[in-house]
């Protein structure tokens, strides 16, 4: 494993990288929840990256932004929800290394402006709205802008949905390196790390870490978005990609999906989730978000109270998103 773990992190060095998190977050245990289950539990913070008000994103946007600033790149454009945390942490990378942003969100302009829209604002990104929330139709806008900047001179810089793209896919390999990390300052292992799933790319980078350092447990995802089969392909695709751009390969066993907790689809709120977030702000002092870790977590309660990770070491990610809960409508 020793030998695997530094080519990977070799060939990780070899990629252009903006330093924008505090990494290596925080990785503890969840006393109360461990108590009550009879289960270890901990927590991996990624919540706490300390960029732009945290969240799994930032991770990828440290290669991203690597890459658009070798290439001399001045305009950043993506897209994603009313309130993605991708887009707010993307506007505020592009206001951190001095580029414009431009971001295509799904929705109508609200009165108000809260939560990561409001956020956005504040960092000075240039919002454009598509009323529409099928993935598709933003990423052709967000295609359409990027060519009219394009047009005017600017050095564009698109970046796809949630920066599930390999170069975006590599900041979640080295998120599985410092939870290798993290299991030897704890002096534990895990045995089964579980996570909010959306657009796959940090289930796509934990595999990666996991088939290219060999790494014995499990990675379960907790589908936000769409249901198991399609997230499963989609997964293991840029697994693929992204292990051969890192001169690795994995395999399509280690890709688990559960998409029982994701109830009527994305961003809409389950109680299974209300009850999960106000467990873990009620035991742990924790606050997760009703789009991803809330569900997440509804997946890691039920699975503990079902007896189903008996005897298992369990590392909950937690990936952020809380900003949503000071949005309104
Ligand atoms: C807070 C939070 N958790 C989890 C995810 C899911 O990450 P991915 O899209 O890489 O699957 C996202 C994606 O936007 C997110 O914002």
């Amino acid at each position: 494993m020793e030998k695997k773990l530094r080519y990977l992190e070799k060939r990780l060095r070899s990629f252009p990288r903006e330093p924008l998190s505090l990494a290596p977050t925080p990785c503890h245990r969840l006393n109360s929840l461990s108590q009550i289950y009879g289960v270890e539990v901990y927590c991996k913070r990624d919540d706490l990256t300390g960029f732009g008000f945290g969240g799994n994103k930032t991770r990828k946007l440290e290669f991203l932004i690597g890459e658009a600033r070798e290439h001399g790149c001045d305009t950043l454009v993506t897209s994603g929800g009313i309130q993605s945390n991708f887009c707010r942490l993307t506007a505020a990378a592009g206001a951190a290394t001095g580029m414009t942003v431009h971001l295509v969100l799904g929705g109508r302009r609200p009165k108000e402006a809260t939560g990561n829209l409001l956020l956005n604002e504040m960092l000075g990104a240039q919002i454009y709205y598509v009323d529409s929330t099928d993935w598709n139709a933003l990423e052709a806008e967000s295609e359409r802008i990027a060519r009219e900047l394009k047009g005017k001179g600017r050095k564009v810089f698109r970046i796809p949905i949630g920066g599930s793209v390999p170069v975006g896919i590599a900041g979640y390999v080295s998120a599985f390196i410092e939870v290798l990390e993290d299991e030897i300052r704890l002096k534990k292992s895990f045995d089964h790390i579980i996570h909010a799933s959306g657009s796959g790319g940090t289930q796509a980078g934990l595999v990666v870490g996991k088939d290219m350092t060999g790494w014995k447990g499990s990675i379960t995802g907790i589908s936000v978005a769409m249901e198991r089969g399609s997230l499963e392909r989609k997964v293991f695709e840029l697994a693929m990609e992204t292990a051969t751009l890192l001169g690795g390969r994995v395999s399509r066993k280690s890709v688990l999906v559960d998409d029982n907790f994701l109830g009527a689809g994305y961003a809409i709120k389950t109680d299974r989730a209300e009850k999960a977030i106000e467990l873990f702000a009620r035991k742990e002092g924790i606050f997760l978000d009703h789009v991803y870790t809330g569900k997440a977590a509804s997946a890691l309660l039920e699975w503990l109270s079902r007896g189903n990770l008996d005897g298992q070491r369990i590392l909950f990610l937690h990936t952020g998103g809380q900003v949503e809960l000071f949005a309104r409508g």
